[in-house]
C-alpha cells in the first residue's frame, strides 16, 4: 500500500472525513456564494455577531469568511519572507521577522481548543499586531483591527498530516504563506 492509499483508508482519515465532509460540502456551497457576494457574507457575519451575543448563523458565516481568508493566505511554492513595506512594518512593530514568527506561533500554539491565529493592522495606530481567537471569532467582529494573515488551528487543519502535533503544523505553515497576498492586504488596511 503506498502512502496515498494508507492515508485514504486509515482510521484517522475516515474520522477526519466523517467530521469534515458535511462542513466541507456546506463550505463549498457557501464558497460559491462568496464568488458573487463576498460583502453579503461579511454583512451576515457582522450582523449575526450581534455585538457578542451571536445568532445561530454566525458560526457558518464567520467560518466561510475565516476559511476563505485562510485559503487566500497560502499559495504553492510560497513561504520565505515578506519584502518591501510589509517587511519594514514587521521589523518596526516586532523588532524582527523571527520575533514576529515567535509571537504568531505562540498565538497558534496557545489557543486552547479550536480557533485561529491572526496578524492584523490595528485600526487606530496602524501598527501590526498578533492575536488569537476561539472557534469562529475573528478580529473583524471585535472591530479594533483589520486582519492580513490567518492560520487555522482547529484540529481538522492538521490532524490528517500531523496527528496531534500542532507545533509541527505551525512550523510548516511558514512554508505556505503567500506574502504577496498579505502585502496587498497590508497596503489596503493602511
Ligand atoms: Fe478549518
Amino acid at each position: 500500500m503506498n502512502d496515498d492509499e494508507s492515508r485514504t483508508f486509515s482510521p484517522f482519515s475516515l474520522l477526519f472525513l466523517s467530521f469534515f465532509s458535511p462542513f466541507s460540502l456546506r463550505l463549498l456551497y457557501l464558497t460559491r456564494i462568496v464568488d458573487c457576494c463576498w460583502q453579503d457574507i461579511v454583512e451576515i457575519m457582522m450582523k449575526s455577531w450581534n455585538n457578542g451575543s451571536p445568532a445561530a448563523t454566525f458560526n457558518n458565516a464567520a467560518q466561510v469568511v475565516n476559511h476563505t481568508f485562510f485559503w487566500e493566505s497560502m499559495a504553492p511554492n510560497a513561504g520565505g519572507k515578506p519584502s518591501g513595506d510589509l517587511a519594514a512594518a514587521i521589523d518596526r512593530d516586532f523588532g524582527s521577522f523571527d520575533e514576529f514568527k515567535a509571537q504568531f506561533s505562540a498565538a497558534g500554539a496557545t489557543q486552547f481548543g479550536s480557533g485561529w491565529a491572526w496578524l492584523s493592522v490595528n485600526n487606530s495606530t496602524k501598527k501590526l499586531e498578533v492575536s488569537k481567537t476561539p472557534n469562529a471569532e475573528n478580529p473583524w467582529v471585535y472591530g479594533s483591527a483589520t486582519p492580513i494573515l490567518t492560520m487555522d488551528v482547529w484540529e481538522h487543519a492538521y490532524y490528517v498530516d500531523q496527528r496531534n502535533k500542532r507545533p509541527d503544523y505551525i512550523a510548516n505553515f511558514y512554508n505556505l504563506i503567500n506574502w504577496d497576498a498579505v502585502a496587498a492586504r497590508y497596503a489596503a488596511a493602511l
